[in-house]
């Protein structure tokens, strides 16, 4: 099979350390698809990214067919099928994602342009680095004549949080519970959804009956988990972000299971009152070739729907905020 070209920004950081090897040993594309990896870096990290290349050498990846690293947008990008945008500052204990904005956003404007010269017209873009649904509305933006659909960022880290901590409180495992999903920002505004889940197919309010817990301390840890981590850990989370990252875009270009849902930030079509063009996070399946699908026809109750429009309010602000950028 041809390689498919596979670029990776912030490749030399935490993130980038704990992605690679896994793109590398085929955990996205399959274990029939080799890849080659195009890492890109800010010049000052390259000597700490030439480290990262000889590790990914010393594993023998038998998919891994070539490495470049670059400081040169275009030259990362180039014919590239799936984008990690990884690289940008994580924030401080006492930060929100939001404080990011004026130093990231500038970044995504740069790449977006460098994508829509460089890569494959097919690309997928996922964006990780933070805020990261408006970072990933500037590269959209920037990527003059890719379709919006091709950009999306990351909620998937919410999505497995939340399925976690619902399987921690039922005494079930992970793939016990389903249809759990995540509307809005990545942000605390995010709205972890449980109203439509289950847990061993039962419907999830008849195991968890305890509401006030599910709408109060389970949505605020939900969204208040990046600060938890770096508050206990000194840096932001790593290996969970890479293995969402992995799982966003193994979905993407593999496909989600029959009834399988996932959550995905990617532009707004105006589904369930949000407004059209904001990158916000929706419930969604993917028929695996590199297309989603929102899903349509969800009941939703009042207090999920005032919850998102509270983030959709959010998000609309932070666009507001850069919108010298777009
Ligand atoms: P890190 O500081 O360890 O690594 C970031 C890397 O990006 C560095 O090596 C830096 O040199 C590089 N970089 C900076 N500007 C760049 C540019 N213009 N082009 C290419 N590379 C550039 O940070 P990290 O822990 O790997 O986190 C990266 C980002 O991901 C942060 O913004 C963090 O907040 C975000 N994040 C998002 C999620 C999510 O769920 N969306 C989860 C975790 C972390
Ligand atoms: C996370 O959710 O862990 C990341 O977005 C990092 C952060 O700043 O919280």
């Amino acid at each position: 099979m041809k390689p498919l070209v596979v670029t990776v920004t912030g490749a030399a950081g935490n993130i980038g350390y704990a992605i690679l090897p896994r793109i590398a040993n085929g955990d996205v594309f399959g274990q029939d698809q080799p890849v080659i990896l195009k890492l890109l870096e800010i010049a000052p990290a390259l000597k700490t990214l030439d480290g990262v290349r000889m590790e990914l050498e010393d594993c023998a990846f038998p998919l891994l067919h070539k490495i470049v690293c670059t400081a040169d947008a275009k030259e990362a990008f180039g014919d590239c099928t799936a984008a990690f945008l990884v690289g940008a500052k994580p924030r401080g204990p006492g930060m929100e994602r939001a404080d990011l904005l004026k130093a990231n956003g500038p970044i995504f404007t740069g790449q977006g342009k460098a994508i829509a010269k460089a890569a494959n017209k097919n690309v997928r873009v996922l964006v990780v680095g933070n805020p990261a649904n408006t970072n990933a509305l500037i590269a959209m933006h920037a990527a003059k004549g890719l379709p919006r659909e091709s950009f999306s960022a990351m909620t998937r880290l919410d999505h497995n949080r939340a399925v976690s901590q619902i399987a921690i409180k039922a005494g079930v495992l992970g793939h016990d519970v389903s249809n759990v999903f995540i509307w809005g920002n990545h942000s605390p505004t995010m709205v972890p959804d449980t109203e439509h889940a289950t847990i061993k197919a039962r419907p999830l309010r008849e195991v968890i009956t305890d509401t006030a817990w599910l709408q109060g301390d389970f949505t605020k840890a939900i969204g208040q988990r990046g600060k938890a981590i770096i508050d206990a850990r000194g840096a932001s989370s790593a290996f969970s972000a890479a293995h969402a990252a992995i799982e966003h875009m193994a979905l993407v270009f593999r496909g989600t299971k029959p009834g399988e849902i996932t959550s995905m930030a990617v532009p707004s079509d105006g589904s369930y009152g949000t407004p059209e063009g904001l990158i916000s996070s929706f419930p969604v399946t993917c028929p695996g070739d590199g297309s989603y699908e929102i899903v349509q026809g969800l009941q939703l109750s009042d207090w999920v729907k005032t919850k998102i429009k509270a983030t959709c309010d959010e998000l609309a602000s932070e666009r507001d905020a850069v919108k010298d950028l777009l």
